[in-house]
């Protein structure tokens, strides 16, 4: 066999179940309005959201990883995955990873497990890993997760953040296929800064804080953004990662039927939709509704839009997110017939 027959026989990780879940409880902007220095107005014409889901006291990363993949489960039937990777930045605790655990409350103890931390960009790096391991044969079906409870590391008093976030979860099957059928996953772009991982940060928690001897700084337990400048590299990035894989999958941009960009601000997606030269239309956007749901927005988005038909077999759909690290990606695939939970 040719080399590029033997990777055309390779195995190819093949999208073929999706679900996600948001907490009940949701914050309205006039909820905000009555405890921070900000306006309805001011969070809509800035960000696009107008409410946001938040998960009640004593919730946790695990609990919304949990109903997202049983969703998923549901929706791929099908064999049991023997690997589950979970993309958070708010795991349960910093040790172990959350994602054993959620297998074995999913019923699928014994899997694989292991925790991916890219921040936004966490289900795009999932779903690569999960690829990975299909295509190097060490599993033939994968769940991969992307949960966060954002509002957890969220300051309540700062207005630059506390108006963005919510929580929720989304994720996706994928099994052992080939690379032409319709949900093969196919050119990933990803990519990092780390020069750069100031812009987006919690500062203290970690190894750094902990061996100073010194205690956390006030406020330094929760999330940081420098808004403004990591707008500009949040478009210049996820534009080029985008443009990239869809050169890489042969695509124009007239090719894309569906952009699905992580839902950061409605302000950058409308920027890189038109930098990269895709009518409105043809992107996803649930932000109104959800907010920046952190690593669980682009699955969340995917769930919602395939439920709601906005998202249809066959459509060729490019993703792409940016975050904290700094992390990005994009990826590109033919949307598969799959029942959304
Ligand atoms: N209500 C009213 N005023 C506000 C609020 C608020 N909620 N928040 C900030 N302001 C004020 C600021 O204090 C500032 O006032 P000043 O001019 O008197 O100093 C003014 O509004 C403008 O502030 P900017 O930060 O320049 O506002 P901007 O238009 O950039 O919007 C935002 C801020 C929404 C954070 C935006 O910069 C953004 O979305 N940045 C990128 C987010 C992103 O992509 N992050 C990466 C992915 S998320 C992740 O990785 C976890």
């Amino acid at each position: 066999m040719t080399a590029s027959g033997l990777a055309a026989a390779a195995p190819t990780a093949v999208i073929c179940g999706i679900g996600a879940h948001v907490p009940d409880r949701v914050v309205t902007n006039r909820d905000l309005v009555a405890r921070l220095d900000t306006t309805d107005e001011w969070i809509r014409s800035r960000t696009g959201i107008a409410s946001r889901h938040m998960v009640p006291p004593g919730t946790a990363t695990s609990d919304l990883a949990v109903e997202a993949g049983g969703r998923a489960l549901v929706s791929a039937g099908g064999p049991p995955p023997d690997a589950v990777v979970l993309a958070t930045t708010t795991p349960d605790r910093p040790c172990p990873a959350t994602a054993p655990e959620v297998a074995a409350r999913i019923g699928l103890g014994g899997a694989a497990a292991f925790d991916v931390s890219a921040v936004c960009s966490g289900f795009l790096y999932a779903l690569a890993a999960g690829s990975g391991l299909i295509a190097s044969g060490t599993a033939r079906q994968v769940l991969v997760i992307a949960a966060d409870a954002f509002t957890t590391i969220v300051d309540p008093a700062d207005r630059g953040t506390a108006v963005i976030f919510g929580d929720g979860a989304g994720a996706v099957v994928l099994r052992s296929g080939r690379r032409d059928e319709p949900g093969a996953v196919g050119p990933v772009v990803l990519g990092s800064d780390g020069r750069l991982s100031g812009l987006i940060e919690v500062r203290a928690g970690g190894s750094r804080q902990r061996s100073s001897g010194l205690p956390a700084g006030p406020g330094e337990e929760y999330f940081r953004m420098r808004g403004r400048e990591t707008f500009r590299h949040a478009v210049e990035r996820m534009s080029a990662a985008s443009r990239e894989a869809a050169r890489a999958a042969g695509w124009r941009p007239a090719d894309v039927d569906r952009f699905a960009a992580h839902q950061a601000n409605g302000r950058i997606l409308s920027a890189v939709a038109a930098e990269l030269g895709i009518p409105a239309e043809r992107a996803l956007s649930n932000i109104e509704r959800v907010g920046n749901t952190g690593a669980g927005s682009i699955p969340l988005l995917l769930a919602q839009a395939a439920a709601e038909g906005s998202l249809a077999a066959g459509h060729r759909l490019l993703m792409t997110a940016f975050g904290g690290g700094l992390a990005w990606g994009a990826a590109a695939l033919v949307w598969p017939d799959v029942k959304a939970c």
